[in-house]
């Protein structure tokens, strides 16, 4: 997933729908966020066709696919934004596992897509926050991102300690690996080296 895909592809159009004057998502009765379902599997995989570039959509659609139906413990978290019964927009958590102690570290931020003609409006920001919120409530310490800084840094997403946070592949653009701590003064000094869910593990991915 190339992070710095989607930059200046947004369109204003359809901005009447149900969003604050601000620019912020407003839940309402025609645009809500949900957590997914299995069978919203083929409009998933239409939002990431339609919202990333060619040389990437297909792959960016399996992966999410894929990680609707993984089995993983804990569970990926998924959530779709939906206006008027249409989905327009997804984003996936699925969660990091410390590869000596085998166990969850935190959750991998990945993919997210709002179909195109509804971008610029809050949605991306509103899945984003959403998700952020629900893995508070489950008290996870640390989300990582693969993504381009200028839009993650707004959800406190950092570089600097992304770096104590190893993956098994190598990173064409390793300024994009971010990490956002629920607690940044609690993190120990240490180095973490990660494995991710199977359908992450792809190094063309990264
Ligand atoms: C990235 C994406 C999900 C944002 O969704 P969105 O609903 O438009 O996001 P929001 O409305 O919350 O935020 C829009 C703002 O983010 C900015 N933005 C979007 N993509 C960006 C990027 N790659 N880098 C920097 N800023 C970006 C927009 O320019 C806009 O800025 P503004 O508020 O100053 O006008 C959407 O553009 C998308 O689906 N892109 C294609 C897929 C993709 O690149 N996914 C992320 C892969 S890591």
């Amino acid at each position: 997933m190339d992070p710095r895909s989607a930059a200046g592809r947004a369109t204003h159009a359809f901005r009447t729908c149900a969003v604050a004057l601000d620019g912020r998502f407003v839940d309402s009765p025609v645009m809500q966020i949900r957590s997914a379902e299995p069978g919203d599997s083929g409009s998933i995989r239409e939002i990431h066709l339609n919202a990333f570039d060619e040389n990437e959509r297909h792959a960016v659609a399996d992966l999410a696919a894929a990680l609707l139906s993984e089995p993983s413990d804990p569970g990926a978290l998924h959530l779709v934004a939906e206006d008027g019964g249409t989905i327009v927009g997804h984003v996936c958590f699925s969660p990091l596992f410390d590869r000596a102690k085998l166990e969850c570290v935190g959750f991998l931020l990945a993919p997210l897509a709002v179909a195109s003609s509804f971008q610029k409006r809050g949605i991306g920001s509103a899945l984003v926050r959403e998700g952020l919120r629900r893995l508070e409530e489950r008290h996870v310490d640390s989300v990582l991102v693969y993504g381009d800084p200028a839009y993650y840094g707004r959800f406190d997403f950092e570089v600097e300690t992304a770096k104590r946070f190893v993956l098994p592949f190598p990173l064409s653009q390793p300024d994009g690996w971010q990490v956002r701590l629920r607690d940044p003064g609690g993190f120990l000094d240490e180095v973490v080296r990660l494995d991710c869910v199977e359908p992450l593990r792809s190094p063309e991915l990264w």
